[in-house]
């Protein structure tokens, strides 16, 4: 037997179990694990001695070449895939933006084509709605069987994207139909703007009056609105980029009454904190995204939520926006900073080190919150998020001992700083497999723009 490719001597490490073996591929599938398979005819042979072999990253929650705030997020779908794979990551869901007036499908059509040529690495869309009439209700379920099987809503951003909760109703009750996902972001945007317009009023223009005019207890709120709502329609719930732990609180809560009830955080809670305000001049820019930073008291508190699966996954957010162009546009008036921050490519790096090298997880906790419950929830498992024959060869052998600091001198994200500057990860991505073909390797990228793929997903 003769294998296109195997990868030798490596620690395969799945959401479950942890196992020195070899795995083979063929084509864009592993086909056997096992001690010691044929070498002889491999086409390539990779050599994966003290690393881990682990499944590719799922980053369930990226945002490229979104206009947003009166400009365009500045990765676009070629070089966010390139940088999320130099990260570890081989799969993204990303969001197609229905603008007030549009159909569902405009949306979903604009995005395929800013992805179709350019993707280097899979992905998927989850549909963003702004605007719920009745045609666009009876559009849902078409979507869902198209493979796009769950939609971000948002309570927050008043007049731009928020839903009223009749609306989020409906669209709840449409998804415990057809058994897709809604993501929630989850702000109560009506009392933030009032805090916003009072600040304004007062002078405070600072980016740091970003943070300051969003509570926690904002965020809670409407969590738990979120779930109270989903409850009513019988449907699952997910609640994106959890900030904090008031709103942790909430989910932890409707989980122990056995709810439907899941739940993101990202790096950015995790590492960063208010603290980082504290800079000169107008560079707390670089840290305004939504929710905001909080209190460093919240981070051990999130951590302790990943642990015990009362966070159940570390997507990343990511929306970069140069600080020299894009920014700027915020000067004078904390409002107009567009909104986002870079992280797709050093997700699985910070979380590794925090959480493993950091002994507050294992390494399957690790594999499963990075990409196996994303799969799972998202209707990608078994295919992706786990190292099994017949899964897609997407793999990364992980050098949990290699040290490296994050900078914007040497990431490839097209953006001109770095959220985590000067933090030192130990753990990073060695060799990095989409679908059976190497993409990354001794610091290059091996990949092409065009050769990720549009996944259509299942629902739950
Ligand atoms: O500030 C953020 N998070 N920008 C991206 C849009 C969103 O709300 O996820
Ligand atoms: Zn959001
Ligand atoms: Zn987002």
């Amino acid at each position: 037997m003769a294998f296109d490719t195997i990868i030798t001597g490596g620690m395969v490490a799945t959401a479950s179990d942890t196992y020195q073996a070899d795995v083979a591929i063929e084509g864009d599938q592993v086909v056997a694990l096992g001690r010691n398979l044929p070498r002889d005819n491999a086409k390539r042979i990779i050599e994966a001695s003290g690393k881990y072999v682990i499944p590719g990253g799922i980053d369930v929650h990226t945002h490229l070449d979104m206009p947003f705030g009166g400009t365009t997020s500045a990765d676009d779908f070629e070089t966010g895939t390139r940088a999320a794979a130099f990260g570890g990551t081989t799969t993204l869901i990303d969001f197609a933006i229905q603008y007030k007036g549009q159909t569902l499908r405009t949306a979903f059509d604009t995005w395929m084509n800013k992805a179709a040529s350019k993707a280097c690495t899979d992905y998927a869309f989850h549909c963003i709605v702004t605007d719920l009439p009745d045609a666009q209700l009876q559009e849902m379920p078409q979507l869902v069987r198209e493979g796009v099987t769950s939609f971000k809503l948002f309570m927050a951003y008043p007049g731009v994207f928020m839903l009223d909760d009749a609306s989020i109703f409906k669209a709840l009750r449409s998804s415990a139909k057809t058994g897709a996902m809604v993501c929630m972001h989850a702000e109560n945007g009506g009392a933030i703007d009032v805090i916003v317009q009072q600040a304004l009023a007062e002078g405070k223009t600072a980016p740091k009056y970003h943070a300051l005019t969003r509570p926690t207890t904002a965020e809670a709120e409407a969590v738990a609105r979120a779930i109270a709502l989903a409850e009513m329609a019988g449907a699952p719930i997910y609640i994106v980029h959890l900030s904090c732990n008031e709103a942790l609180e909430k989910v932890r809560e409707a989980r122990d009454r056995g709810l439907p009830v899941y739940a993101e955080t990202c790096p950015q809670y995790l590492y960063l904190s208010l603290d980082n305000f504290d800079v000169p001049g107008f560079e707390g820019a670089k840290y305004v995204f939504t929710p905001p930073l909080r209190e460093k008291w919240h981070q051990e508190k999130l951590w302790n939520g990943l642990k015990h699966d009362h966070l159940q996954v570390v997507s990343t957010d990511h929306c970069p926006f140069c600080f020299k162009d894009q920014k700027q546009l915020g000067v004078g008036d904390f409002t107009k900073i567009p909104n986002g921050g870079p992280g797709v490519e050093h997700r699985l790096s910070l979380i590794f080190s925090g959480g493993v090298v950091g002994k507050r997880f294992s390494i399957n906790r690790f594999v499963e919150l990075v990409s196996t419950t994303p799969a799972k929830l998202f209707g990608l498992y078994p295919r992706k998020g786990t190292i099994a024959v017949g899964s897609d060869a997407d793999l990364v052998i992980f050098d949990p001992r290699r040290e490296h600091t994050i900078s914007a001198k040497t990431h490839h994200m097209r953006v001109d700083y770095s959220m985590f500057e000067g933090i030192k990860v130990t753990g990073t991505p060695d060799v990095v497999l989409s679908r059976g073909r190497v993409i990354v390797a001794n610091g290059e990228f091996q990949g092409r723009p065009g050769q990720g793929e549009f996944i259509k997903r299942a629902t739950q």
